[in-house]
């Protein structure tokens, strides 16, 4: 069920049977030669939307740019600061909060929001632990990575090994191509991309890795490849939230 495409009535009635929500969660940055720019953003979208059928669960809508300063040296990327992506995710679980939702799972894209997100977990519970806000039920909020799960990584290591890389992966190349077969990219690379090697800014990152991959051959990507990957997610994250919902 999602959220932008239901009634409040429907959302009411929703309320009654679970107060659990999962808002996917992403980034809008470059992917290196043949990975979208939404890329971040459209994973956890498009796995939440299955999940949301497999459990079932309400999906809310996708906070789409993240922290990504270190992308900003290649066309189309976009950020937020940590502080103001701190206060969206604050505003969003307490509106969420006033109708009834009381458990929140951010579904997430991108390995450079995990800090700030938990940080904005850390404000929010902030103001439950010093009174200045009040909630009926215990709130709970968590965060998952698509990737971070068993089927998900075993799959990884299965179809590339080393040359999934850390960014501009293959697999998350491969879950666009699978959902978006009409943005499909044909590029030829000359090899894997540069090993991890730090980050700083966005001039570091583009010295350092110069067609935006880190360690990645997304050459090997491929829809068949996403469909397994969206698949495993799925099986991966249903329990993951379900434990989440019957949690303390
Ligand atoms: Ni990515």
């Amino acid at each position: 069920m999602q959220l932008q495409l239901s009634t409040w009535q429907e959302v009411e009635r929703y309320l009654e049977t679970s107060t659990g929500i999962v808002i996917p969660i992403g980034s809008t940055e470059q992917h290196g030669p043949n990975g979208l720019i939404g890329t971040d953003a459209l994973c956890p979208e498009v796995i939440a939307r299955s999940l949301g059928e497999a459990v079932p669960a309400m999906i809310g809508p996708t906070i789409s740019v993240g922290i990504a300063q270190h992308h900003l040296g290649f066309a189309g990327s976009m950020c937020l600061r940590p502080s103001t992506l701190i206060a969206l995710i604050r505003d969003c679980v307490v509106s969420l909060s006033r109708h009834g939702f009381d458990r929140f799972f951010f579904l997430n894209g991108h390995g450079g929001n995990i800090a700030t997100v938990g940080a904005a977990f850390a404000e929010i519970h902030s103001e439950i632990s010093m009174l200045t806000r009040q909630t009926p039920r215990p709130l709970r909020c968590k965060l998952a990575n698509w990737w971070d799960g068993q089927g998900v990584r075993k799959l990884q290591s299965e179809l590339y090994g080393e040359d999934e890389g850390q960014h501009a992966t293959c697999s998350e190349v491969s879950v666009t191509q699978y959902a978006f077969t009409e943005a499909i990219k044909r590029v030829n690379f000359d090899g894997r991309a540069p090993a991890y090697s730090g980050i700083h800014d966005a001039d570091d990152y583009r010295r350092r890795y110069p067609d935006g991959r880190i360690g990645s051959l997304p050459s090997l990507s491929s829809p068949e490849h996403g469909k397994r990957f969206h698949d495993a997610a799925v099986a991966d994250l249903g329990q993951i939230y379900r434990d989440f919902l019957s949690a303390a």
